[in-house]
């Protein structure tokens, strides 16, 4: 799918704890990838202050916006249209984002287009391999979210399974905390992980009844709390690196199950990863190993197409822009958005 002409498209990106605006070139190539994060704010309270994100996003927002376009080396003139995020996430933090680009797509008469953020997510996989077209199943596992995704067509989802309780990241985030590694917890356990021994502790591999690609990760969370209690209990230290590569063994080995399961009975040629956490080295590792063994083509964005960017909400918009699916000046922030889902 292409358009006669080259499309330009700003996309907007301030869901969460990170204020982002970027350029794109037919939704593929990235002309600029603006990222502003809070993460040092947000870690001095152990994680994101929503109200705290908000106020930021409205600090920082003319600015990133604006190196977007000058290292893009393009004006508001030149822009085919204006995507913004609109859901889910944090409903002030979304506001901004929205609010800005209904103001800029007015000011300069362009389009506006409303994003999904997990559509955004996983369209990062186009822009990190031009020739990848649907369909494809992607595992999608960030902060908020862990879907396994049919995707069928641009724009088309299915989802196959998703988490009954804590997502991925959030299972990283806070069994990081509980081992006093910190926030954000992901990359954390990550590093931590490189110098432990995955074998140490058995924890249990969530498993929802009755599903088979639905993901369940308190369990598995209140295992390793349960575990690092009863070490106090008996005056034992933990060793921090055994737990971290420990616990993300679990959670990586449950993540390749399930994705894979889907692959095998959909016949799909290719498996892509997105969000945040798909910047594990762990789970990439992992689901590279298993798709090689299977003959399926595995892809995933580099880590900064992975964490929450705007090129990749800018790639998405490109899609809804060739389908026509513009957004009036009713755009509003929508926190909890299904996938597929469009207001
Ligand atoms: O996609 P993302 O940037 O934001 C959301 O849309 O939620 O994902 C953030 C999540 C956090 O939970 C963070 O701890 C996790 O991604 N994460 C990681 C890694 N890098 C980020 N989790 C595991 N390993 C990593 N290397
Ligand atoms: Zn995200």
């Amino acid at each position: 799918m292409t358009a006669e002409k080259d499309i330009i498209i700003l996309g907007i990106e301030s869901s969460c704890d990170e204020t982002a605006a970027a350029v794109t070139v037919n939704g593929r190539k990235v002309l600029s990838n603006e990222i502003s994060s809070q993460i040092d704010i947000h870690t001095l309270y152990g994680g994101v202050v929503p109200e705290i994100a908000s106020r930021k996003h409205i600090e920082r927002i003319n600015q990133v916006v604006k190196k977007a376009l000058d290292t893009a080396g393009v004006t508001l003139q030149d822009l085919d249209a204006a995507a913004v995020t609109y859901g889910p996430g944090l409903v002030g933090a979304l506001l901004v984002g929205v609010s800005f680009a209904k103001a800029l797509s007015f000011a300069a008469d362009i389009p506006l287009i409303g994003v999904h953020h997990i559509e955004g997510h996983i369209c990062a996989n186009y822009i990190a391999d031009p020739a990848l077209e649907p369909p494809y199943a992607c595992l999608v596992v960030s902060g908020g979210h862990t879907h396994l995704v049919l995707v069928r067509d641009y724009g088309v989802y299915e989802i196959l399974g998703r988490t009954q309780d804590d997502a991925a990241g959030e299972a990283f985030d806070k069994v990081a905390r509980a081992i006093g590694l910190g926030y954000p917890g992901g990359p954390k356990i990550d590093a931590a992980a490189k110098e432990g021994n995955p074998d140490a502790i058995v924890f249990p591999r969530g498993k929802v009844s009755g599903s088979v690609y639905d993901f369940s990760f308190s369990g598995l969370k209140s295992a390793v709390l349960n575990y690092i209690n009863s070490e106090k209990m008996a005056g034992r230290e933990i060793c921090v690196p055994d737990v971290a590569a420990s616990f993300q063994k679990a959670v990586v080995s449950v993540l390749v199950d399930h994705a894979m399961e889907a692959v095998r009975e959909y016949g799909f040629q290719s498996l892509a990863l997105a969000g945040g956490v798909a910047s594990n080295s762990a789970l990439r590792a992992a689901m590279k190993s298993a798709c090689d063994g299977a003959g399926v083509r595995f892809l995933c964005p580099p880590p900064i197409l992975c964490t929450d960017n705007a090129a990749m909400i800018s790639c998405a918009g490109y899609y809804e822009y060739l389908q026509g699916h513009f957004a009036g000046p009713d755009l509003n922030a929508v926190p909890a958005l299904k996938l597929g889902e469009r207001r």
